[in-house]
């Protein structure tokens, strides 16, 4: 069996990163040095170790966990009279329906209210035919009522899918008179009825809520303008014309940009403006931009600088009215920038390197989104499809993996621990044997299939799974050697937020986490036979049983459960091919009387999160504190319950240079954790300045590390230094519009990846499935597919953007900027 390995994929070198270690200063084509170096100064005083030998090789590692506990055997005991309980509690819901697609959607938290959008759509010659159907549950899937007369038989555009708001609210996009006019269908009580409102314009795409109020709705027409209604849908006011991108920003306002002349193929062109009052008042902020981007606190435009195609990054944390250039290298028309993540503290921004390599360079800021450090090199970002594999681990603080593309092309995983300072291959799974792409079959890591997999169309059915009350749990699939495989995958699971693995199920599986991990589901992948087991672990996913859910197999294409990972109901969907017809079948199972218990005091342990060396007093400190949770004992059988929190006690650690990184002007040399002002910059002119006068006039050469919140202990010398002579303006004012060339279209701009989870299976049958807003999820079988393969592959690379909302926050989110440019 020979490993192919993946056409841009590699044999990654430790290498590659730990040159990112260096102090060495970048320069960027202006010719100045840009780039003071973050860092960690741990992972400088390892690098002779490390430089010699892998941390992964080394003797002892670096990360030397022991996993949290493997009580195995005794919690592979059979659980008394499972099938019988889990019989009684499954419930199968056929639909009289030959639909080509499904769209779910969750409507309100804990209310156990689902809406079920079947479309069913021929493109015939210039019209779309279609006819959709309405199904509504009130009990997490477990039968569900025809409700498509509530919509009159419109049509439905699932391409918009079900847009759901804050109490009850629903709205679905529909079609009239073969796609020349537009009608809504909303609700206020989570879908029990609609009534319906005619657009005075086409949606160019779904209509958007306030996150603050969702009464106020906002959405760009087909002729790019921007629309907005205060009321729920009833009447709408027309804000601008030639609007190219708009996003809520906070407190009620709108960020959008619009063109002088007409057209949005004019980037470079486009001015930014800010509305805080619906529209009454609409103020330019800035000029000549490309596009733009929201993260955590932090509003970013890419401007043209005026030297040719060039554009830059320039930050605001006060919604536009200040500006200050980002510390980032400019990038050209071919070139794109791309907020992986952010928050309040700061953000990680890819740079894609000049000419289609397909990677570039994770930048990590500081805490005003200014100063930014080379976090990682060779980032594998595709400048086409706009994939990259960057996941935040949301299961543990810190954590986060992607991929890099290494010098020959081939792909392979990384993470990192600590918010981006170091990078370091994954663990090999002590179950499991290299593969064949390993050289050596004793030394080899884990590797995680994620975006860039199923957009290779690999048969990746789901992408890793994290939840913020599942502490520690990772599951993802993945392969084991030196680089990602091509070959089938099998599922790994992690219980310590990624320093260690075990293949848990082999072979492509769809899963879902319930009950906050106390319960694991998962249902193996199968693309020509139909299925009638789901496995399900009580123990993180260390011993797995079967059920079997039905006497009369399915032809399987997704799990779907309530968005939280709270919830013991997962219905298993699937069809059931009768002659000449098929029908959606949902099968439901509820588990509750499976954990006959709820969980004591007993049931917890105590558990130290990112610990290696329990004698060391920094053991554990992650940006400047430790934190110990109280998790579920893996021979627990018992139910965390609905209302289960996360429980934590963080201690701060005492503060060493770690806990600082250097500010604009000062570098850490090779080997030294003192930050040293850059020499070149002496007596220079700045490029870069901060325009807030409490900046300008001070700067100690450090700055905590965002999110770092180490007391006491060392904390550097201040120094004070007037930099502000040195500064000259930003560029984002309209007094310094220069008419520079334009750049044509780059469809990408500022992207992040959120939630996107595109399922794939070659051959009968695909499906998709993604979360929006949270509480979305989809499933896509092709009828079509059987005669047309393309259109499956069609289908496959559709993008889909998700506005995804955490805590009332709006996370960075970008359409890409595709939709204007045709
Ligand atoms: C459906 O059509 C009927 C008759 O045309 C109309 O009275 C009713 O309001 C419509 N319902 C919705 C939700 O549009
Ligand atoms: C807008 O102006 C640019 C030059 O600034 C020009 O190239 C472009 O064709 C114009 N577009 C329209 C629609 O007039
Ligand atoms: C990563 O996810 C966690 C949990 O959702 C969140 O608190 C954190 O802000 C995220 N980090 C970034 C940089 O987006
Ligand atoms: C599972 O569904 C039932 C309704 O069928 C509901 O009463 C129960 O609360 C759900 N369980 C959970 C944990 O959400
Ligand atoms: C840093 O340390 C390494 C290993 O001790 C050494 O080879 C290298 O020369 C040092 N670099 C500097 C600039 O001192």
């Amino acid at each position: 069996m020979m490993g192919l390995l993946l056409r841009r994929a590699l044999l990654l070198s430790v290498f590659t990163f730990t040159a990112g270690l260096d102090s060495r200063l970048e320069s960027n084509p202006f010719g100045q040095s840009l780039f003071a170096r973050h860092s960690n100064i741990k992972a400088q005083a390892a690098n002779i170790v490390k430089r010699a030998l892998p941390a992964w090789l080394a003797a002892s590692p670096i990360h030397n966990i022991k996993r949290r506990s493997t009580e195995q055997g005794d919690s592979c005991k059979a659980i008394k009279g499972a099938d019988t309980k889990l019989a009684e509690n499954t419930h199968s819901y056929t639909f009289n329906d030959l639909s080509g697609s499904v769209s779910l959607a969750w409507v309100g938290d804990g209310t156990g209210v689902i809406l079920a959008l079947t479309t069913f759509q021929v493109p015939f010659f210039m019209i779309r035919l279609g006819q959709s159907k309405l199904y509504r549950s009130e009990n997490y899937g477990k039968s569900f009522e025809d409700v498509t007369s509530l919509i009159n038989n419109t049509f439905i555009r699932s391409e918009f899918g079900i847009a759901i708001g804050n109490s009850g609210k629903v709205i679905l996009t529909g079609e009239v008179s073969g796609g020349l006019g537009s009608r809504v269908f909303v609700s206020e009580d989570f879908g029990k009825s609609f009534i319906h409102r005619d657009l005075p314009f086409i949606p160019l795409s779904q209509i958007t809520y306030n996150p603050d109020n969702s009464n106020v709705l906002l959405v760009l027409s087909n002729s790019n303008e921007l629309w907005l209604s205060e009321d729920f849908g009833s009447n709408w006011k027309k804000i601008q014309d030639t609007v190219c991108l708009v996003k809520w920003g906070r407190k009620n306002t709108i960020f959008f940009t619009s063109s002088r002349n007409g057209s949005c193929v004019d980037r470079g062109m486009l001015d930014l403006k800010r509305s805080s009052n619906y529209g009454k008042t609409v103020k330019t902020v800035a000029s000549k931009i490309y596009s733009f981007g929201l993260g955590g606190r932090f509003l970013f435009a890419s401007v043209m600088t005026g030297r040719g195609t060039l554009r830059m990054i320039h930050v605001s944390v006060d919604q536009g009215d200040k500006w200050n250039m980002a510390q980032l290298p400019p990038v050209g028309h071919e070139q794109f920038y791309s907020i992986l993540a952010a928050n309040d503290d700061m953000v990680f921004m890819h740079v894609d390197e000049p000419g289609d390599t397909g990677f570039g360079t994770i930048y990590v800021s500081d805490d005003r989104g200014t100063v930014y450090s080379k976090s990682l090199e060779r980032h594998l970002y595709t400048t086409t499809g706009g994939d990259t594999d960057f996941t935040n681990v949301t299961s543990l603080r810190g954590v986060f993996f992607t991929s890099v593309l290494a010098k020959d092309n081939s792909v392979q995983s990384v993470v990192s621990f600590d918010q981006g300072g170091e990078w370091v291959p994954l663990r090999k799974p002590v179950n499991s044997k290299c593969d064949a792409t390993a050289k050596d079959p004793d030394k080899c890591t884990l590797h995680i299939h994620a975006a860039y997999s199923t957009a290779m169309k690999l048969n990746v059915p789901m992408l890793p799974l994290t939840e913020p009350n599942a502490v520690g749990l990772i599951i993802s699939h993945g392969s084991v050697g030196d680089a990602i495989s091509v070959m089938k995958p099998d599922v790994y699971v992690s219980d310590d937020g990624g320093y260690t693995w075990i293949k848990a199920l082999d072979g492509p599986h769809h899963y879902a986490i319930l009950d906050s991990g106390g319960l694991l589901v998962a249902v193996e992948q199968s693309l020509i036979k139909p299925i009638n087991t789901i496995k399900f672990s009580t123990d993180e996913g260390q011993c797995w049983r079967n059920y079997v859910f039905t006497k009369d197999p399915i032809y399987f294409t997704g799990l779907a459960s309530e968005p939280g990972a709270r919830s013991m109901n997962v219905s298993v969907w699937g069809y059931r091919d009768a002659l000449l017809s098929q029908h959606w079948i949902s099968i439901t199972i509820d588990f509750r009387d499976l954990l006959t218990r709820d969980c004591g005091d007993d049931d917890y342990v105590q558990w130290l999160a990112h610990s290696d060396d329990i004698s060391d007093p920094k053991d554990g400190c992650m940006l400047g504190y430790k934190e110990k949770f109280l998790r579920l004992r893996k021979d627990s059988v018992c139910w965390n319950g609905r209302d289960f929190e996360v429980n934590t006690s963080p201690t701060p650690c005492s503060c060493t240079l770690d806990d600082f990184l250097c500010d604009f002007g000062y570098y850490r040399q090779e080997n030294s954790s003192e930050c040293v002002e850059q020499p070149d910059l002496k007596g220079k002119v700045l490029e870069f300045c901060l325009q807030g006068k409490e900046e300008q006039l001070q700067t100690s050469g450090y700055r905590k590390i965002p999110g770092d919140k180490c007391e006491g202990g060392k904390m550097p010398e201040r120094k004070e230094i007037d930099l502000s002579k040195r500064c000259v303006s930003d560029l984002v004012g309209p007094e310094l519009l220069i008419d520079g060339p334009s750049s044509k279209s780059v469809p990408i701009v500022i992207t992040v990846l959120i939630v996107m989870v595109l399922s794939i299976a070659a051959g009968v049958v695909f499906i998709k499935k993604y979360v929006c807003g949270g509480r979305f999820l989809v499933h896509r079988y092709s009828v079509l597919q059987q005669h047309v393969e393309d259109n499956a592959v069609e289908g496959m690379d559709d993008p889909l953007d998700t506005d995804h909302t955490q805590n009332g926050k709006i996370e960075f989110h970008d359409d890409s900027d595709e939709d204007m440019l045709e």
